[in-house]
């Protein structure tokens, strides 16, 4: 049976460093405190007028050129966000514009938040799987510097902006690509990560606007010790699924929030740090663009080769969790 495998990646990040120097100008924060706490050093933030789409479409072309494909041979686009350039249409339709996919292609944004991209390539998996879709674009973006209150300390000096993606097919080479995914998600956690106002239950106001209501609001320390629990749990679900030990992963490429959140699932699967790609200290959270940008830069600098067996792990507002298998 023929498998699902990753063809291509590609990632952007837009050319400004925001460091935690600049951020401590900023707000009552230090580059002690965000290194310690977070492991980040610097984020990258948007250019004015640089929109979501235009840095997935940067990603996009990346990923094609790894691929060997020209965009009108895509015949599905998905875009995971939570920063779409608007709410309606989505940003999969403008990033088809843009790159010049074709009329017939099926495209759609998927809100999984920071698993979005383990979500997606779920998604897109079966899709193509299914033999309906052939060649599929799949990018996890955000613009999350234009959603973070920029007076709260406690979430401001975590968040970057960036993209990532990847291009699917199938392959009859026997054992690669994507063995298995394993997703979740706690709804009752929905308020310790949340844009409180802004969508339909709770418009913006004058005065919501005046609070920064539509902002990124998070409980940290709750979520923390969430992301630590669900992330285990969804790798050693899968590992068992699969059956599979962890000390056969060559590389996890677990979501970049924080550099402790990976040192605790480092120590909790008795992995080395070694099997795990850390960019965190450079880009800071990019929600569901940190998978994909982690990937495409693992495979960049040698860390995947093939035969090896990676693991996705992802953690997210939702509260979202998914872990995935990929053999290259
Ligand atoms: O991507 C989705 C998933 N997101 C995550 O996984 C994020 C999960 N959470 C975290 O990464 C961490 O909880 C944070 C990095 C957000 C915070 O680290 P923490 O060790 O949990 O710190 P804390 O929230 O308990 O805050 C400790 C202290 C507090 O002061 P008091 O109450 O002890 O006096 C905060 O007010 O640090 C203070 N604080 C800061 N100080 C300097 C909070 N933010 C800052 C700051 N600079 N930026």
């Amino acid at each position: 049976m023929p498998s699902t495998v990753i063809l291509g990646t590609g990632s952007y990040a837009p050319e400004r460093i925001l460091s935690n120097a600049e951020l401590s100008k900023m707000v009552d924060t230090s580059d002690e405190w965000i290194r310690t706490r977070s492991g980040i050093r610097e984020r990258r933030i948007a250019a004015p007028g640089e929109a979501t789409s235009d840095m997935a479409v940067q990603a996009a072309k990346r990923a094609l050129l790894d691929a060997g494909l020209k965009a009108d041979e895509i015949d599905l686009v998905v875009v995971a966000t939570v920063t779409p350039d608007m709410l309606m249409p989505s940003c999969a339709c403008l990033v088809q514009h843009k790159l010049g996919v074709p009329t017939s292609a099926a495209c759609f944004d998927l809100n999984a938040a920071c698993s979005g991209f383990v979500y997606a390539l779920d998604t897109v998996c079966a899709m193509v799987a299914s033999g309906r879709y052939k060649k599929a674009l799949l990018i996890g973006v955000e613009k999350l510097s234009a959603v973070v209150d920029w007076q709260d300390r406690t979430t401001c000096v975590l968040f970057g902006d960036g993209a990532g993606a990847a291009v699917v097919g199938l392959s009859s080479e026997e054992g690669k690509g994507l063995i298995g995914t394993r997703l979740g998600s706690f709804g009752e956690g929905a308020e310790l990560l949340h844009i409180p106002r802004g969508g339909t239950s709770a418009p913006s106001t004058p005065e919501s606007i005046a609070a920064r209501d539509h902002c990124i609001r998070m409980k940290g320390k709750e979520v923390f010790k969430l992301a630590v629990r669900a992330m285990d749990e969804a790798a050693r679900d899968i590992l068992e699924q699969y059956h599979f030990r962890a000390d056969q992963i060559s590389l996890v490429i677990p979501h970049q929030a924080n550099l402790r959140i990976i040192e605790a699932l480092s120590e909790y699967l008795e992995l080395p740090m070694e099997r795990f790609f850390v960019n965190v200290e450079r880009y800071g959270n990019t929600s569901a663009a940190s998978i994909p940008l982690a990937l495409d830069e693992a495979r960049r600098t040698g860390r995947i080769k093939s035969g090896d067996l990676t693991m996705l792990v992802a953690f997210g507002a939702g509260l979202t969790y998914g872990s995935a298998l990929v053999r290259w």
